[in-house]
């Protein structure tokens, strides 16, 4: 273990905090906070004992339940409004993460958009979009947190959240896979690029999931049964199947696990 870590609540080069799902003293940016996947895992991680920076996009409320939730639990979290594909807007993550709790520790990569539509109907602006948000954003908010990770002397973590398309093709999504892909390329050259300060990246991949993100499935109840019976395990997933891997992949027993993907699909790669 390097001598110069400052990650709280690992003894330099002693055993990991016994607690499996501890984060206690660590300080989590996850974008996309406000429902689904993101939402679960700010909860998690506040559960955990992390304090919490939840990114909200612009056409969404603060998430107010949410925060209320966590305060109430004795958990610490802030909400902060940005619109994550466009890099500008980052500076105000990390910002809130130092001013309200004094680093930065973990970036969960969550928040992105569908987009789904045939290759002959794509359009320019839907690419931009959904590259923007999907991988542009990610990218240049990796890069801000690093440097900060990296200027604090942080042992960090890095997870971004794939999806199966990150490997495999879609038919009539190209233009989200091709996102997701690149995603995965991220996560893989970062791990190398970041390896020597101690921080890691890892792909964090859901399957299909019962999120706003498939809600035309979600609201008709043949296909969503028809869904679940595609995955080897019989049914969707829900957010809360996630955050046990995003706890592990953010927490002390992950220290030596960097630029790999962590499939959580119910065996949906498998097929
Ligand atoms: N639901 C699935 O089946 C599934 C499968 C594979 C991967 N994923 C991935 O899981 C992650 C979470 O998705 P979800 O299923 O919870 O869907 P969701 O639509 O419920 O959540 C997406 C979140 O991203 C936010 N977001 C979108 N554009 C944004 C922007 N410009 N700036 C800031 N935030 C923005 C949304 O507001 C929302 O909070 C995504 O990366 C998605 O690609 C989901």
């Amino acid at each position: 273990m390097n001598p110069a870590s400052s990650t709280p609540e690992t003894p330099a080069g002693g055993n990991p905090d016994p607690a499996v799902h501890s984060l206690r003293g660590r300080v989590a940016i996850i974008t996309g906070a406000s429902r689904g996947i993101g939402r679960a895992i700010a909860l998690a991680y506040a559960r955990a004992g992390a304090a919490v920076v939840g990114n909200h996009a612009p056409d969404q409320a603060v998430p107010q339940d949410l925060l209320d939730l966590i305060h109430a639990e004795g958990g610490r979290a802030v909400a902060v409004q940005a619109d994550i594909s466009q890099p500008a807007t980052h500076a105000a993550l990390v910002e809130a993460a130092l001013t309200h709790f004094g680093r930065v520790d973990i970036l969960v990569n969550n928040a992105a958009v569908k987009g789904k539509m045939p290759l002959l109907e794509v359009t320019e602006a839907l690419w931009d979009e959904v590259q923007h948000v999907n991988l542009k954003g990610p990218y240049f908010l990796a890069q801000r947190v690093a440097r900060e990770m990296i200027r604090a002397g942080t042992r960090g973590r890095i997870i971004n959240v794939t999806s199966n398309h990150e490997a495999k093709a879609l038919r009539g999504s190209s233009v989200y896979s091709i996102s997701k892909s690149g995603l995965g390329m991220l996560t893989k050259v970062l791990a190398l690029e970041l390896a020597p300060h101690g921080i890691t990246v890892n792909s964090l991949v859901p399957g299909s999931y019962a999120t706003h993100m498939n809600r035309e499935a979600m609201l008709d109840p043949e296909r969503r049964a028809a869904a679940g019976r595609s995955i080897p395990l019989g049914r969707l997933g829900e957010p809360e199947d996630l955050v046990a891997a995003a706890i592990f992949l953010a927490g002390p027993h992950a220290d030596y696990v960097t630029g790999t993907s962590l499939r959580v699909d119910g065996g949906l790669g498998l097929v």
